[in-house]
């Protein structure tokens, strides 16, 4: 279970990236972050490993509070919540299996990571992970030539390899065309359904949110405005987590690709036209 008691952010900068927030996220739940740039989702999710220090009230994740772990307690801890980037964070020069081993790496002696000596447990361990994503095929090939879903399908196996109890996503589908984005938004889904990890996802387009979560927060301005169930999201709420901006939907920017796509078409089929007349 992850809590927000009275949870604050001020960075030293005077900005407050969080203010006064509550929250209970029990285990299993897929819950999705939604807002505008500069909300705090990134501020929000962080502060649950301690990528970012909150400055007031307490983040606790099982009853413990995450501000009294240091040192050791503190990699410990990390050990059990993943964490996903939009940009991957792989070694793309390595293959995805060397990759996925590397979540291994903090058991493990300082030779063996020298010299890469994995065991055979921890070589099935990395398969059955890559298994579960789906790209078992791609074992052996270096990351550098998978496509942008595949790669962050790696960083999904790497993640699922240090068998975390939480994955915190932050923007992990964002820099993927609409479809990937939807083949790693179900990813997430199985995974949640199958493993009962629970999921807290920043997630930039509304429509996926609601496709795939189960429970939805909205933040604006640090304070969070909306918490509950996809299915209560109306227009409404909406307007007032954006701020009454259009929202960012996935489907709209497919729609957007093809009718350039197309008005791209139509300019070429004119210029051959013209060529042909002439
Ligand atoms: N290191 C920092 N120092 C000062 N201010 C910061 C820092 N990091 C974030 N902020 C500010 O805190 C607020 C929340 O930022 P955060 O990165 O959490 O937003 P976000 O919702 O993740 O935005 P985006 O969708 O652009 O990723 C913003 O006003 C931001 O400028
Ligand atoms: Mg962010």
């Amino acid at each position: 279970m992850i809590e927000f008691v009275h949870a604050g952010k001020t960075y030293p900068n005077g900005v407050q990236g969080l203010k006064d927030v509550n929250l209970t996220i029990e285990q299993g739940e897929f819950v999705a972050i939604i807002g505008l740039s500069g909300a705090g989702k990134s501020t929000l999710i962080r502060t649950i490993n301690r990528m970012i220090d909150a400055t007031a009230g307490k983040v606790l994740v099982d009853g413990v509070d995450v501000m009294s772990l240091h040192g050791k307690a503190l990699r410990r801890f990390r050990r059990h919540i993943g964490m996903i980037f939009q940009s991957f964070n792989l070694v793309t020069r390595s293959t995805v299996i060397k990759n996925v081993l590397t979540s291994m790496v903090p058991d493990m002696s300082f030779f063996r990571v020298l010299f890469g000596i994995f065991s055979r447990q921890q070589e099935m361990a990395a398969l059955a992970a890559l298994d579960k994503v789906g790209i078992l095929d791609k074992a052996y090939t270096r990351c550098d030539q998978l496509s942008g879903g595949q790669q962050q399908r790696v960083a999904l196996a790497r993640t699922l390899n240090q068998n975390p109890s939480i994955i915190l996503a932050d923007e992990p589908v964002a820099a993927l065309d609409p479809v990937t984005a939807n083949q790693v938004m179900s990813d997430f889904r199985r995974i949640n359904q199958e493993m009962n990890i629970t999921i807290l996802i920043n997630i930039h387009h509304v429509d996926l949110a609601l496709d795939f979560a189960d429970r939805v927060i909205g933040i604006r301005a640090g304070e969070i405005v909306y918490d509950g169930p996809v299915g209560s999201v109306t227009q409404e709420v909406l307007d007032s987590i954006y701020n009454g901006a259009p929202v960012p939907k996935v489907a709209d920017e497919q729609t957007a690709k093809a009718a350039a796509e197309i008005a791209a078409l139509k300019a070429s089929l004119n210029t051959s036209a013209k060529e042909a007349q002439g």
